[in-house]
């Protein structure tokens, strides 16, 4: 397997269609997809000519440390539906390449268990269900040595997914006969998943927070939708490490996220998942990054290959958050295919960056990038 695309290819044989849909789908009528991968699209790479590239770099620096590439894997719920024990195979693998893994409020494993089995550098992505349960993760999440929290902003209710409406894809699972077909139909898949018994959302049922209620509000994403600035500052007061905040999408509120204290943002519309008519994080990346010239951004929704985290950083971003891209690794080949996958991205930003006469991705701005003229 050569690209992403690969991997995804190999991720749809393996998995049932509606846990493949469950990975893939976007909102209403998912236009948010298209839009995110069509914004890419229209950017072009400029290169110059006749510069060393024979030394090539692509080590960048966010929130003091120094990363090997520009990546950070971003929060997913229900890993294991991936493969077993995901949340640690996507952390082991993110570790192992020195990138950070955002372990989501939605994880199969506790924040416990992933701090025990990870390598590297931890971030907790927070939803928050009731602003109590919120307060208990956070402290998980500082005793486990978390060094981040992502506070997810774009989930005041669920998306309209429909493509798991129509499949019935909910927990607790109900089985149907058509649910059986396509478990039987997909016995690679069925066979881990049965040998490691049903999913749990772990950070819900073990130490003071056995919380059947909260279990079944987050995964029917009933979140505390009157959750607002002033929690946000709450939560700022609360945890002492970095805090960025996800799924902003105007300079307004970036520039309110900075006030309120936060670190950083992540541009994002949540891959297409929550409404379709988002903006797209690429088109109003140069707008922000002119309006907040010193703030942390990173960006993500459709980076699927190492030339769009290029765009993405010449335009402005700081770093680029992988969701479905290392998912396919992970549903095709477990931590192993997470790494290849992590992998491949990075090979091509390495031969982008020789093939537009940039040696380091420090030294990308907006003068290696063109709108195209279509
Ligand atoms: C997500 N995303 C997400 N975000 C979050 O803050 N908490 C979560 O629990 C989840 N869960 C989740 C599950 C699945 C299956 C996907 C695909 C995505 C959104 C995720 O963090 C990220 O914003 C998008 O995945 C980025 O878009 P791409 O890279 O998937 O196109």
């Amino acid at each position: 397997m050569f690209s992403v695309k690969d991997y995804r290819a190999a991720a749809k044989r393996r998995l049932p269609r509606m846990v493949f849909d469950y990975l893939e789908g976007g909102a209403d009528d998912e236009s948010g997809l298209g839009n995110n991968r069509a914004a890419f699209e229209r950017w072009e790479l400029t290169p110059s000519r006749l510069v060393d590239v024979s030394h090539r770099d692509q080590t960048i620096s966010l929130f003091g440390r120094t990363l090997p590439t520009p990546l950070v894997i971003a929060p997913t719920g229900l890993n294991a539906a991936f493969w077993p024990s995901g949340d640690a195979a996507l952390a082991r693998a993110a570790g192992e390449a020195g990138i950070p893994f955002a372990l989501s409020t939605a994880s199969n494993m506790s924040i416990e268990e992933v701090a025990r089995q990870a390598t590297g550098d931890l971030w907790f992505q927070l939803y928050v269900v009731n602003r109590t349960l919120a307060c208990s993760l956070v402290r998980r999440a500082r005793a486990a040595n978390y060094s981040t929290l992502v506070l997810t902003t774009d989930v005041a209710v669920n998306g309209f997914r429909e493509r798991d409406i129509r499949n019935g894809f909910a927990m607790p699972f109900k089985f149907s006969a058509r649910a059986a077909v396509d478990g039987l139909t997909h016995p690679r898949w069925l066979w881990s998943y049965l040998s490691n018994g049903m999913p749990q959302l772990e950070n819900f049922v073990t130490g003071d927070t056995l919380d059947i209620a909260s279990q079944a509000a987050l995964l029917r994403r009933e979140m505390d939708a009157s959750f607002n600035w002033d929690d946000l500052c709450r939560i700022r007061d609360e945890w002492r490490g970095k805090l960025i905040v996800k799924g902003v999408l105007t300079a307004e509120d970036v520039a309110r996220c900075v006030q309120a204290g936060a670190d950083g943002v992540i541009l994002s519309n949540h891959g297409g998942r929550q409404l379709a008519d988002l903006p797209v994080p690429l088109d109003v990346l140069p707008g922000i990054r002119e309006r907040s010239p010193s703030t942390a951004i990173l960006l993500d929704s459709g980076v699927r290959r190492g030339g769009d985290v290029v765009k993405s950083i010449a335009l402005g971003a700081n770093a680029v958050m992988l969701g479905r891209a290392t998912l396919y690794g992970l549903a095709a080949r477990g931590e192993v295919g997470v790494s290849e996958v992590i992998g491949i991205v990075k090979q091509e930003i390495d031969r982008t960056l020789a093939l537009i006469g940039c040696s380091t991705v420090r030294k990308l701005n907006s003068s290696y990038v063109t709108r195209s003229p279509a």
